[in-house]
């Protein structure tokens, strides 16, 4: 495989020639969306036919961010008049020093402003395995959004393609370690490293953890491949025969690589299937170290198993051959469901017992509403829970369904109807939904579990299991004083 990539490096003061251009130029996410009517870069970039040509017609006209669009976005050839117009001598000089520029008067890459930044990679006619995808797709978005943004020390993304999230980790991380299998993977994200000016960012080849090995990380960011073969190949998107080869590997891998309190942020897209659903054989492939290790696992979007071939088959311009291969495959799985969402795995400390959620998210809630919940059951999951003091939190019914016995209605079944981050119907046992109402933030877990113990008889572990419910429903947030989770 060739490992060329159609760019060269230049002095670091070229690159930032180049970068405050580009960053004064008005070519960003937000002119391409409004310019073309576009929901998102990735409609702009997958469009077809009729939608296709809407947008093309759309690249002629006048203006610095048009031109740049032409050129970087559109694939469109430049004219001498035109640059001249528009870009000044010297950047002129390094667009060709780069290659950003080539002697068709043509970028021969992608490059596409994303979250601040400017990102090259491959046009999609580009036809090797080692394709290197722009993240600018629906999915690699979704990825960056929800990845931990919160300050940390060392960071790593597995699987960086093009590096974007290395690239948006380097403003919060003090040292980010970027790792890809793919050779022009890393030529691409070495690249977009020094166009983009982030200096603490270590980019490496190898398959999964190989290059770090030894290594400890504050947060650990995935968005692996996890296409199963049938659909081809291409390194980026392939995950093995049931598409979730890398990231069973990657799970399994993970805890050597998790220093204390570490997290593990990836997306996942993988099969509920008869004998096991998607958690558990996440927690399986955790293995022993699964006891040292909470996870949760945040479900977006949910498929019928053939409903989600044949979308695939659809987005992909398969022909309906390739929906019996899913049907096969899927058969042969016993899938039940395809699920698509967030995975977070985080190394405890101590030797507390390890929870594994799942739970079906809005898709409007933010990784910060995602981590909340997941912060709050690790509180509660804390040795010293009891002398917490929960607090009622907002966005919650209760219903609760009676029927008539001799002549009365008697309260039959409680249910707490949730709604965002976690919109669910969670039942509950009665002693759960009257103590709910006592919990002003004044009354410690301890006092609430003797209440607990004297008017219903729930003995601990039964109290810690409602708990836990309470609190991961989001009904419940367990408050220290003045902390909150
Ligand atoms: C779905 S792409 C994600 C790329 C990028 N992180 C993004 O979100 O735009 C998966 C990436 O994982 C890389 N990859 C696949 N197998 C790998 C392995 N065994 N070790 C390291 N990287 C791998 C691919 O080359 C590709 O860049």
């Amino acid at each position: 495989m060739p490992a060329e990539i159609p760019l060269r490096f230049v002095a670091k003061d070229e690159f930032a020639t180049l970068r405050s251009f580009l960053e004064a130029s008005g070519y960003s996410e937000a002119f391409l969306l409004e310019h073309f009517g576009a929901v998102s870069l990735h409609d702009l970039l997958g469009a077809s036919g009729a939608r296709r040509q809407a947008f093309d017609d759309r690249y002629r006209g006048e203006g610095l961010p048009l031109f740049l669009a032409r050129l970087f976005f559109g694939g469109k050839q430049a004219t001498g008049a035109e640059l001249d117009r528009y870009v000044p001598a010297g950047v002129q000089t390094t667009l060709r020093g780069t290659g950003l520029l080539d002697d068709a008067m043509r970028c021969p890459v992608l490059l596409h402003p994303a979250f601040g930044f400017c990102i090259a990679s491959d046009r999609t006619d580009y036809a090797g395995a080692d394709f290197v995808m722009s993240g600018a797709e629906g999915l690699c978005r979704q990825f960056v959004r929800y990845i931990g943004k919160e300050p940390c020390g060392r960071f790593l993304d597995m699987g960086t393609g093009a590096g974007i999230a290395a690239l948006v980790a380097s403003s919060f991380a003090r040292e980010v370690w970027a790792v890809d299998i793919v050779e022009r993977a890393v030529r691409y994200a070495e690249w977009n490293c020094g166009l983009n000016l982030a200096e603490n960012i270590h980019v490496r080849q190898g398959d999964l953890f190989e290059p770090v090995r030894g290594m400890r990380f504050d947060r650990i960011v995935c968005n692996p491949p996890f296409e199963p073969s049938l659909t081809g190949d291409v390194v980026f998107s392939c995950g093995g025969e049931d598409g979730e080869a890398i990231l069973a590997r990657l799970i399994a891998e993970t805890p050597q690589y998790l220093a204390p309190a570490g997290r593990l942020y990836c997306q996942v897209e993988g099969t509920d299937r008869e004998a096991e659903t998607l958690d558990r054989r996440v927690v399986r492939w955790l293995g022993e170290a699964g006891a040292e290790h909470d996870s949760a696992l945040f479900v977006r979007d949910r498929y019928e198993p053939m409903q989600f071939a044949i979308r695939q088959t659809v987005l992909s311009n398969h022909d309906s051959a390739a929906v019996e291969q899913w049907a096969e495959l899927y058969g042969r799985l016993g899938a039940r469901a395809v699920l698509i969402g967030h995975l977070i795995v985080e190394r405890h400390e101590g030797t507390r017992r390890s929870f594994h959620l799942r739970g079906q998210y809005d898709p409007e809630a933010s990784i910060r509403d995602l981590e909340g919940c997941f912060d709050r059951q690790v509180a509660v999951a804390g040795g010293e829970f009891r002398e917490f003091r929960p607090v009622l939190q907002g966005g919650w019914e209760l219903h609760v369904r009676h029927k008539p016995v001799q002549g009365d209605m008697h309260p039959e079944r409680y249910t707490f109807v949730t709604r965002a981050p976690l919109p669910e119907e969670w039942d509950v046992s009665p002693w759960m939904a009257r103590m709910v109402t006592r919990c002003d933030g004044a009354i410690t877990m301890e006092q609430h579990a003797r209440w607990a113990e004297t008017n219903a008889g729930v003995g601990a572990e039964e109290f810690a299991g409602g708990m836990r419910l309470l609190t991961w429903a989001g009904v419940l947030a367990p408050s220290r004083g003045e902390e909150q989770w």
